[in-house]
Order: C-alpha cells, then sequence, then structure tokens
C-alpha cells in the first residue's frame, strides 16, 4: 500500500468504531520491526525521543536532525504500520516551513506527519496535504507547549476549553487531516468529540475506549523509563527491571583474569 492509501485506511477506521486502531511510539529500528510484526496499526516516531531516548527534560529540545534521524531507522523496520513522524517544535512556523520541514521527514522514510495545535495549525495543514502528505492532528495536552502551560494538565474541563477544542478539532479537520491524536482530555469530551468529528480519534490519558484508537510510548508500556511513568500508563512488561537484573549477572559472570 502507499503512504496515502494507508492513511486513507486510517481515515476510514472512523466508520468502524469496532475495530479501533492500535498505535504505539517506536524510535528505532528494532522497535518498529517488532511492533510491525505484531500488527500494529501505526507506528509514530514521536518527538517524546527527547525525553524517553534523548535524556531531555522534555520535547521542546528535540530538533529536525534528531527526528530525521530516527524516523530513517524506524522507518527500516516498518513495512505494513504508517509510519507518522512527528514534526518537532519551531520547525512549522509557517505554512512554507512546515511543508519544507514535512517533506524532509518524508524523503527520511515517514509516510504522514503529526503536528500540535488547533486553528492556528490549520493553513499549516492545508499546505501539507496540498503537498501530498497525509497529517495527523495532535490536540488536547500539547507537550511542545509544556513552558507556556506550566505543566501537563489535563484539558477540557471547562465550557470553554470544550468548545476551544471542538472549535480546534473541526478547523483541523476542514484543512485535511486523517485523524486526531487526543492528548488528556478528560473522558466525557474525548468522547464527544469522537462522536462529532469525521476523522478517526486516537487517544492517550483520555480514557479507554472513548476515541477510536489509543497510542502509548512504547517506554510507558514496556516500563524501560522508570524514572517517569505518567499516571494513565498500563505497563504491561518491567523492561528497566530485566535490564538492571541482566547487567548484575552478565557483572556477577565475568571470572577474575586466569581463572578456567
Ligand atoms: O511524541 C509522542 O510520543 C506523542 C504521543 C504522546 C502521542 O505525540
Amino acid at each position: 500500500m502507499t503512504a496515502l492509501e494507508k492513511a486513507a485506511a486510517l481515515k476510514a477506521r472512523v466508520k468502524t468504531p469496532g475495530n479501533p486502531i492500535s498505535a504505539l511510539t517506536a524510535y528505532d529500528y528494532p522497535t518498529a520491526r517488532l511492533l510491525d510484526e505484531a500488527g500494529i496499526d501505526l507506528l509514530l516516531v514521536g518527538d517524546s525521543l527527547g525525553m524517553v531516548v534523548l535524556g531531555y527534560p522534555d520535547t521542546t529540545h528535540v530538533t529536525m536532525e534528531h527526528m530525521l534521524h530516527h524516523v530513517a531507522a524506524a522507518a527500516r523496520g516498518c513495512k505494513k504500520a504508517l509510519l507518522l513522524g512527528d514534526l518537532p517544535i519551531h520547525s512549522y512556523t509557517t505554512p512554507e516551513e512546515a511543508v519544507r520541514n514535512a517533506r524532509r521527514l518524508v524523503e527520511a522514510g515517514a509516510e504522514a506527519v503529526k503536528l500540535e495545535g488547533g486553528i492556528r495549525q490549520a493553513e499549516k495543514v492545508r499546505a501539507i496535504t496540498e503537498d501530498g502528505i497525509p497529517v495527523v492532528g495532535h490536540l488536547g495536552m500539547l507537550p511542545q507547549r509544556v513552558k507556556e502551560e506550566g505543566g501537563y494538565k489535563k484539558k477540557g474541563k471547562t465550557e470553554e476549553q470544550a468548545a476551544a477544542l471542538l472549535e480546534g478539532a473541526l478547523a483541523l479537520q476542514e484543512a485535511g487531516i486523517d485523524a486526531l491524536v487526543l492528548e488528556s482530555v478528560i473522558p466525557s469530551v474525548a468522547r464527544k468529540l469522537s462522536e462529532q468529528l469525521e476523522v478517526p480519534t486516537i487517544g492517550i490519558g483520555c480514557g479507554n475506549g472513548n476515541t477510536h484508537g489509543e497510542i502509548a510510548v512504547i517506554s510507558d508500556l514496556l516500563g524501560s523509563y522508570p524514572w517517569f511513568v505518567p499516571p494513565f500508563a498500563t505497563p504491561r512488561a518491567a523492561h528497566g527491571q530485566s535490564t538492571s537484573e541482566a547487567a548484575l549477572a552478565y557483572q556477577k559472570a565475568i571470572k577474575p583474569f586466569g581463572e578456567e
């Protein structure tokens, strides 16, 4: 399937709510390959890599160069899933810049791009989609604005916030997105938005079953970044612990020089 066919198939999943979209982040070849072979629908090379791979405090340190490096690695392992690449902060300040950097992600191997924000991004979404590149939107908690927001906060708590989310989602939909990530939107508002849109919503921290699919950060799923686990995450493995145990077992098994 071409990138456009994969994106169209993703968009059509709004009509099959009984078949929810599965999405996970992947930042390297082996992870992308394992998740793709497991049948995950969508792999996101998210700018969350700034924290869980590169060790920065938040995603505002991520550059296009970081994204290109990791998109290329994940693309080598991804055959069936739609490979989505994040446009990092400061890489889409104008429609022209958004198109230029979306093209660079596609040249590195991404099949679609994601950007954060509502009405103020609609023009950029339109420019990228008119260039033939599928776009996924991202509303709710916007990690690239964490400093302005003063932390990771739930969205949709007031009527004004809920109305602004709907207005932003409709503007993005009109501009041509194929799907919308909703992050940390309160469950009732996430559900209502999902009912009102014609594109599928993919939730993280919105409560299971309130969106057309779920996305998780792979290290939250695997327990491989034990220093910070978001309250909504459900770890299904303990890679941090098994890595420490394996390292210790390896260290203990090293023989002193000369011992047979
Ligand atoms: O960068 C990322 O991992 C994301 C997810 C939280 C959706 O944008």
